[in-house]
């Protein structure tokens, strides 16, 4: 018995004189990689790296979805880096509308500030996962999964989500669709929607082809 525990006991202490790290914020110099940005040396960090003031603005909702996502995410906000966690701001005026997306790197969890908004994800068995939220409410969309969020009251609503992931990524289907140069022929093939359908969306979106 006796041997087992100071085998332990060495092994604490042998472990107790690694270098513990305790963030790595985002050092810009360099691109981000896939496990994220590189460090800043930690003589170089500041409590401002771990400080973010953008979310207290509202984002401007003048646009096609009348709607604005305002993110804090390694990208804007170097103290996240490396933590597994991020979050974004959600304004969306009157008919605002957070179009159909995905964040492939992570799961979000939402939480409805003022208004009230109509969310709903789509797993991938195509179930639908829908709910009327009001303030105060919060929803889970799971990492990967294609949701959205509508605006159902009559005035503005306010949200803060929060991801799994410092780099959660955002992919909006009409965009990925309607907003390049994909060749109209070829997502009517794929998608079986009217030719006319598409060139419109094309327009209203800048896609081309
Ligand atoms: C909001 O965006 C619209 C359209 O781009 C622009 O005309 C307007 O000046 C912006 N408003 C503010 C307050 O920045």
């Amino acid at each position: 018995m006796i041997f087992p525990i100071f085998f332990a006991f060495v092994l604490l202490l042998s472990t107790s004189h690694a270098a513990v790290q305790d963030f790595c914020v985002a050092d810009y110099k360099a691109p981000e990689g896939p496990a994220g940005y590189s460090c800043k040396q930690p003589a170089r960090v500041t409590v401002d790296d771990f400080v973010f003031s953008g979310l207290g603005v509202a984002g401007n909702t003048t646009n096609i979805i009348k709607a604005a996502v305002t993110p804090a995410f390694a990208a804007q906000f170097p103290g996240v880096n490396g933590l597994g966690i991020s979050l974004a701001r959600l304004d969306l005026a009157p008919g605002g509308v957070i179009p159909f997306h995905t964040h492939p790197g992570a799961s979000e969890v939402l939480v409805l500030v003022q208004g009230t908004l109509v969310a709903g994800f789509i797993s991938s068995d195509n179930t639908v996962y829908l709910k009327t939220l009001k303030k105060g409410d919060v929803m889970i969309f799971p990492q990967g999964l294609l949701h959205f969020q509508v605006n159902a009251g009559g005035s503005s609503a306010l949200a803060f989500v929060s991801f799994s992931s410092p780099s959660p990524g955002l992919q909006i289907l009409d965009f990925a669709l309607f907003k390049n140069n994909l060749p109209t022929s070829l997502i009517a093939a794929t998608t079986f929607l009217d030719v006319a359908q598409i060139k419109k969306l094309k327009g209203v979106l800048g896609g081309t082809n």
